[in-house]
């Protein structure tokens, strides 16, 4: 396995930032506590080149490597079976969940498509969450499906209902927490003992939370997998994706699977995700922060008919959420409905003017994105049903300009919304932002507004 980086290695888990109980954890600005996470993602795995000194990891944009005898080489030997430039993202993202190096791939569908072909063969079973990334869901039905692998989704808010889901033939279970896009939970500690009893593989799809905030495999799981185009990278500049392990035969299966399909991540995206993951721990608390004064705006505003974020205490399962993300945030991801559906959703993401349409997330700019036209449209309608992906669903990723603008382009495109809902607003002594109702409301002469 490659050389593990000199710096120290993510703390044990007593020493890591560990949530505290649910009512003082979930603050809306948690304490700055010890920040162990920004030296690893800063230092773990890079060293000075050892010829010049730079301090940046070089980018070695070569496709092969000489060899001073046969079978006499420095570790790499052809771009598509490993590059130096890679290697060093593939340790620094391993350090940060005490894993093994990661295996980087071109992208986050590249990762999760060597993932499933690394493990799976004809005849298998999967068990899928019903409330996952679009592009997952498609994989599985057009590609698994035709090489005659069987998946079958269910409600990962249930440990019960993953287990009662595994059969015989299963080999894998896929979930994601939270659930892009309706950001449910699924327990992680619980599927992982559901699995490991029917010794049964548990992926986890981290994209959403990243290791700062959730470690997957210190709850049990057996793979991690992100894509590193969200916030790893965070600047809406490449698309990536790793996968990380502790279990060094999964590992090497990876790496060999990766080499064949020819789905390694390119030297200099590699070298853009290693500068972008130096402020990750900063960007993704700012991030949190952020989600929640945003969602708590929603929360209020009478057009508003249901908020999803994991740090509201109005959350179906805030309670989970305060006890499986660690530092009391809860990531940049929201989700939310509005009184007039459809139609009201389609105006109010042609209306705003700061937030940007788009279909990416975890980067600085804020994006507003509609799932059933865009990021979940192959999903197919029963299964959105079922997971609450409704047609007037409306995505956030919050960024990272001032809330208080982000706030006021929302309002601004929201309207007032019906009189109904404002009467009922009102009686609850809630229709007022609730930053406003800090003295803090966004001034009117903001953008948006
Ligand atoms: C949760 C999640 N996983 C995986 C992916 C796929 O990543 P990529 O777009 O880098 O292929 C996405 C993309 O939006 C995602 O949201």
């Amino acid at each position: 396995m490659g050389v593990r980086s000199t710096v120290p290695r993510t703390r044990p888990a007593s020493q890591v930032i560990e949530p505290k109980p649910a009512s003082s954890q979930c603050r809306e600005v948690a304490d700055e506590g010890p920040d162990h996470w920004s030296t690893m993602a800063i230092r773990a795995g890079r060293r000075p080149d050892p010829t010049t000194g730079a301090i940046l990891t070089p980018i070695v944009q070569s496709t092969t490597y000489v060899q001073q005898a046969v079978g006499l080489h420095k570790g790499h030997t052809y771009s598509r079976a490993s590059n130096p430039t890679v290697s060093t993202l593939e340790e620094a993202m391993g350090a940060l969940e005490d894993a093994l190096p990661a295996v980087a791939c071109s992208t986050g569908m590249s990762a999760i498509s060597t993932l499933l072909l690394a493990v799976l063969k004809a005849g298998d079973h999967v068990v899928a969450g019903r409330a996952i990334y679009g592009g997952t869901v498609r994989f599985a039905n057009l590609v698994l499906a035709s090489l005659g692998i069987r998946t079958t989704f269910v409600d990962t808010t249930s440990a019960a209902s993953v287990g009662e889901a595994i059969g015989p033939s299963t080999r894998l279970v896929f979930i994601e927490t939270p659930a892009n896009p309706t950001l449910a939970l699924a327990d992680i500690a619980a599927i992982a003992k559901e699995c490991r009893r029917r010794r049964v593989l548990l992926v986890v799809d981290n994209t959403f939370m990243t290791p700062v905030l959730l470690r997957p495999l210190d709850r049990g799981a057996d793979v991690c997998i992100q894509s590193t185009t969200k916030y790893v990278e965070g600047h809406n500049a490449t698309v990536g994706g790793v996968l990380t392990t502790r279990d060094t035969a999964l590992r090497e299966r990876f790496a060999l699977i990766r080499k064949t399909l020819g789905t390694i991540q390119s030297p200099f995206e590699a070298w853009l995700t290693l500068q972008g993951l130096k402020t990750l721990p900063l960007r993704i608390r700012r991030h949190s922060v952020n989600a929640l004064r945003v969602a708590r705006f929603l929360e209020s505003h009478p057009a508003v008919r249901r908020v999803f974020y994991p740090g509201l205490e109005s959350f179906a399962q805030h309670d989970l959420a305060c006890r499986q993300h660690a530092q009391g945030h809860h990531g940049g991801m929201l989700s939310f409905e509005l009184e007039g559906g459809v139609e009201a959703g389609v105006k109010l993401m042609n209306r705003v003017r700061l937030c940007s349409l788009a279909e990416n997330l975890g980067a600085a700019e804020t994006l507003i994105t509609h799932p059933v036209s865009m990021t979940h449209g192959d999903v197919p309608e029963r299964q959105r049903r079922e997971a609450g992906i409704t047609d007037g669903l409306v995505r956030l990723s919050v960024g990272l300009e001032d809330p208080l603008d982000v706030i006021a382009d929302l309002r601004g495109a929201l309207g007032r919304g019906s009189r109904r809902r404002r009467v009922q607003a009102r009686s609850a002594g809630s229709d007022t932002p609730h930053d406003a109702r800090r003295g803090q409301a966004a001034s009117p002469g903001r953008r948006g507004g």
